[in-house]
C-alpha cells in the first residue's frame, strides 16, 4: 500500500474552513449553532459526499461520514475531531483531526484500501463549551455520560435551551436516539495538535496519547450588595467582585500547591453585574474550570475551593453559590489502538512520544464506549486558542499519514 497524503488540499481546505468565523483572520469564532457553524457544516458535508462517503446526522447534529466496509455489519472504526472554535481562536484546533481524518480516508480510497470495518469520519458537536457551559456536548450524549434530559436544559446565555436552538437550526430528533448501540465501535482515534510545547521542546513529530487528564467545572455566583461608588463607605460595602477575587486567588492557591505540575485551575469568566464605573458589583459569575491528572488531586482543589467559598461568604456577608457543571474521571487508552499507532509511527521510522492530554476532548467520553487513542502533533510554542495557533502542513500532513496506517490496521 503506497499511502500518500495530498498535503497541498488538506492544507487548503484548513485555510478554507478558517473563513467560517465570525472574528477578523486570523482569529478564528465559531460557536454552534451559530450560522457560521451551520455554514462551516454544510461545507464539510459536501467534502466528505464528494470524497464518496455516505453522511447521516443525529439529533445533536454529531455528523458521520462513512465508508462502507466490506463487513458492513462490523463495529465501525472511527476518527474525527470538531469544527467549533471558542471565541478569537485559532485554525487548528478540532480542524486538523476532521480535515486530516477525511484526508487520511481519501488516501486510503485512492491506493484501493478495501476496509473490512467501516471507517467512519465523525464531526463531534460543540466540543467547546462556550455556548452551554459544557464541553463535549455531542460526545457525552453519544457515550451515554449525560442525560439527554439534563442536555435539553442547558441553556445558552441568553437563556436559549439546547432543545430550542438544535430544533430551530433543524436537527429536530429525538435526542434519547443519539447514544450509540453498544459494541458500535471495534475502535476510535483521534489527531489533534498537543496544545502545549512538550513535542517541540523535544523536537518530536508525533505524540501518542496514552492517558487525557480528568476536567471539571463549575460556576459561581457571588451575590452582594450594589449601589453608589462615592456615597456607600468602606465598612459598609458587601462588594460582589471583592469576594470574587478572593476565591480566583484561592483556587490559584491551591493549584499551586498541589504538590504536581499537572494541576491546572483557570478562571476565563468573569461577569459583573451592574458593570458600571461608579457602581459597586452587586453580583458577579465566575467560570472555574480545574484538571488532573490525578483524579484525587483534582478533587482536593474542587474541595479547597469550597472551604474559600463558606469562609468567604461568612466573611464578607455575600451568599455564594457553587454549580457543579461537569467532574469527569480521565481516560485511558486502550491497547489495540496504541499498538497501531505507534506501529504506524515505526514503520515510517517516525520519533514519537507516549504522553498524556491535558487538554479535553471527545475522545475522553468516547473512551468510556470504544478503546480510544490520540496522536497529537506538535503546533508552534505550544499556542491554542489563540489566534497565532500555528501547525506546520508537514507536521499535519505526517500525522494524517499515521492516522491512515492506523485506521488501515484496525479496520482490517
Ligand atoms: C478543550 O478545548 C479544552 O478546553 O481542553
Ligand atoms: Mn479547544
Ligand atoms: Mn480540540
Amino acid at each position: 500500500m503506497n499511502l500518500e497524503i495530498d498535503q497541498r488540499r488538506l492544507n487548503f481546505e484548513i485555510e478554507a474552513l478558517a473563513a467560517f468565523s465570525d472574528a477578523g483572520a486570523p482569529a478564528v469564532t465559531r460557536i454552534v449553532f451559530t450560522p457560521t457553524d451551520l455554514k462551516a457544516r454544510a461545507w464539510m458535508k459536501t467534502r466528505c459526499e464528494e470524497s464518496g462517503l455516505v453522511v447521516r446526522e443525529d439529533a445533536v447534529g454529531n455528523t458521520f461520514a462513512r465508508w462502507i466496509g466490506v463487513d458492513k455489519d462490523a463495529p465501525v472504526v472511527g476518527t474525527g475531531s470538531h469544527i467549533d472554535a471558542i471565541p478569537n481562536a485559532g485554525k487548528y484546533d478540532g480542524v486538523v483531526g476532521v480535515l486530516g481524518g477525511l484526508e487520511a480516508i481519501r488516501a486510503l480510497r485512492r491506493c484501493n484500501f478495501r476496509p473490512k470495518h467501516s471507517i467512519e469520519l465523525l464531526i463531534f458537536t460543540s466540543e467547546e463549551p462556550t455556548r452551554f457551559g459544557i464541553g463535549c456536548l455531542g460526545s457525552r450524549l453519544l457515550s451515554g455520560t449525560l442525560s439527554p434530559d439534563i442536555a435539553r436544559t442547558l441553556k445558552d446565555k441568553d437563556g436559549a435551551s439546547v432543545e430550542d436552538v438544535r430544533n430551530a437550526v433543524g436537527f429536530k430528533g429525538n435526542l434519547d436516539e443519539v447514544k450509540l448501540p453498544a459494541g458500535y465501535y471495534k475502535a476510535f482515534v483521534e489527531l489533534h495538535i498537543e496544545q502545549g510545547s512538550l513535542l517541540e521542546r523535544e523536537a518530536l513529530p508525533l505524540g501518542v496519547v496514552e492517558r487525557i487528564a480528568a476536567p471539571a467545572s463549575l460556576r459561581i455566583t457571588v451575590e452582594g450588595a450594589g449601589g453608589h461608588a462615592g456615597g456607600v463607605l468602606m465598612p459598609d460595602r458587601r462588594d460582589a467582585l471583592c469576594a470574587a477575587a478572593e476565591l480566583i486567588l484561592a483556587l490559584e492557591h491551591a493549584a499551586k500547591s498541589s504538590g504536581a505540575i499537572d494541576t491546572v485551575a483557570t478562571v476565563g469568566m468573569c461577569d459583573v453585574f451592574p458593570s458600571a464605573v461608579n457602581s459597586i458589583p452587586a453580583r458577579v459569575q465566575l467560570s472555574v474550570d480545574v484538571r488532573d491528572t490525578d483524579l484525587s488531586r483534582r478533587d482536593g482543589v474542587l474541595q479547597a475551593l469550597d472551604t474559600t467559598c463558606r469562609a468567604t461568604a461568612a466573611k464578607r456577608q455575600v451568599a455564594i453559590h457553587s454549580q457543579l457543571l461537569n467532574a469527569d474521571a480521565p481516560a485511558e487508552a486502550g491497547a489495540v489502538v496504541i499498538s497501531a499507532l505507534t506501529s504506524a509511527c515505526e514503520k515510517h521510522a517516525f520519533r514519537y512520544k507516549r504522553m498524556t492530554s491535558r487538554a479535553y476532548h471527545d475522545s475522553l467520553f468516547i473512551s468510556r464506549i470504544a478503546p480510544v487513542a490520540m496522536l497529537f502533533i506538535p503546533c508552534r510554542n505550544g499556542y491554542s486558542h489563540r489566534p497565532d495557533e500555528f501547525a506546520s502542513p508537514d507536521d499535519i500532513a505526517r500525522g494524517a499519514l499515521v492516522l491512515a496506517e492506523t485506521l488501515a490496521t484496525l479496520a482490517t
